[in-house]
């Protein structure tokens, strides 16, 4: 229950496949080589703008997927910043919950980032604590970042109301819904009641949305969306101070496969309007019956209220670490989230379509693991970390993972972060190293 996003619809499956290939050789680098990627594109960003009601000046770049969408919109907002004759380093405020892309972009683009903490029972950012952090950063602030929903928790932040603020500071506000934008705009068409998350709402710059997750799309495709051109040409490059041809990137690739865009095409049009409101309706549907399936079972319960397809659980008294690997020995996949400060350790559940079927059995199956980490210890970071990393599963052995986890979540639980980030790093620097 995370990665995976699942329509269940295996013609949908297949079109998306055979566009992947078909179109393999084809640079979306290059729309005048290529017209079919300029169709291609603006089909998407034309579709994706009329689920989140864009105005009618807004325009929109197809991207590789999250990270490239938040990556660029936080580019956006520093261009913006800079037009506004601003200059020295600009700061972007963020909720603790938000995406770590947005911690890469600040990361890669020389920037800075003013965290927030979110409200404790709601798990939302609120405006009180964004009107505080835009006092607090001043003149430098260039951006507010807000999730519709994040990914922790599966909750929206107070968008509106942060908008309004930010728009009266005269600073971009950009909504990541990258994993719920799709989501909650088929709700909303649908008629059903959704906090107010997108374009259409006063102060809101920028928008972005992932196709493949909620789009059910192969990977590597997402799309940006900005509130008019203004902010959208910041993020484009062009140059064509040297020998070679003039170049004209829209995003941080220059080659660009148009396979994914051609596949998300393909996907979302044989799944047609009819076929995505039934896939948000399943997933939708299983979200209500997990979270109150969750909200019986003793020792176990809901952090927040699911808005969109999201739900984390926690328990009180049992370690949820404990209960990923009895769900792991049922054959599920529950992804477990470190605690941070005062927010406890919660399994990450991401609710498909096809979660429908397996409702009964998914809760009956957590009750038993429930109940089985109930009689355990909560796993603890053990006294002498060096020698715990030392026998951490060396995974490039392709031995894989011990069937329990809940020790290694412990151990990267316990670490402070600036021990922690380097040592995971390692750990993937040793797993891709190649040797013959
Ligand atoms: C809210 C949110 N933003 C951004 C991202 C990053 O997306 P990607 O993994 O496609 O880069 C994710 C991924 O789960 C997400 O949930």
């Amino acid at each position: 229950m995370a990665y995976v996003y699942d329509a269940g619809r295996e013609d949908a499956g297949r079109a998306g496949r055979e566009a992947l290939a078909a179109f393999g050789e084809v640079n979306a680098l290059d729309p005048l080589t290529f017209p079919s990627v300029a169709r291609l594109e603006n089909d998407l960003v034309a579709w994706a703008l009329d689920l989140v009601r864009g105005a009618p000046d807004a325009v929109g770049t197809v991207t590789s997927g999250g990270s490239e969408t938040c990556i660029l919109a936080v580019l956006a907002a520093r261009e913006a910043w800079r037009t506004r004759g601003r200059s020295g380093r600009a700061t972007i405020i963020v909720a603790e919950t938000a995406h770590p892309a947005f911690i890469k972009a600040v990361h890669l683009l020389d920037m800075d980032v003013h965290v927030v903490p979110v409200e404790r029972e709601s798990m939302r950012l609120t405006s009180a604590a964004v009107a505080s952090a835009i006092r607090e950063v001043g003149d430098s602030a260039a951006l507010v970042v807000v999730s519709a929903p994040s990914y922790p928790h599966g909750v929206v932040d107070d968008i509106e109301s942060i908008a309004s603020l930010s728009q009266d500071a005269g600073i971009a506000c950009h909504v990541d819904g990258c994993i719920g934008g799709v989501v909650l705009g088929v709700a909303r068409r649908m008629g059903m009641e959704v906090p107010a998350f997108d374009l259409s709402v006063p102060g809101v710059s920028s928008f972005g949305l992932d196709l493949h997750k909620y789009g059910f799309s192969p990977k590597g495709v997402s799309i940006l969306l900005f509130a008019d051109t203004t902010y959208r040409s910041g993020t484009y490059f062009a140059y064509s101070a040297w020998p070679g041809y003039p170049l004209v990137n829209t995003t941080l690739q220059s080659t660009k496969p148009a396979a994914p865009m051609a596949a998300a095409w393909a996907t979302l049009a044989v799944l047609g309007t009819a076929g995505l409101d039934r896939a948000v309706t399943e997933a939708l549907q299983a979200t209500r019956h997990l979270a109150d399936g969750i909200a019986g079972i003793p020792g176990i319960r809901v952090v927040g209220h699911p808005d969109a397809t999201l739900i984390a659980l926690t328990g009180d008294d049992v370690d949820p670490f404990r209960i990923a690997d009895y769900m792991r020995e049922r054959d599920w996949v529950l992804q477990p989230q470190p605690s941070l400060g005062d927010l406890p350790r919660t399994l990450h559940l991401t609710v498909q379509p096809v979660s429908l079927a397996t409702v009964e059995l998914f809760l009956t199956d957590l009750r038993a693991a429930t109940e089985a980490a109930a009689r355990d210890d909560w796993a603890s970071a053990p006294e002498d970390l060096e020698a715990a990393f030392a026998d951490l599963p060396d995974l490039t052995s392709g031995a894989g993972l011990p069937p329990r986890m809940a020790e290694v979540h412990a151990l990267i639980d316990g670490l402070p972060s600036n021990v922690r980030d380097p040592a995971l790093g390692a750990i993937f620097g040793a797993l891709f190293t190649s040797r013959r």
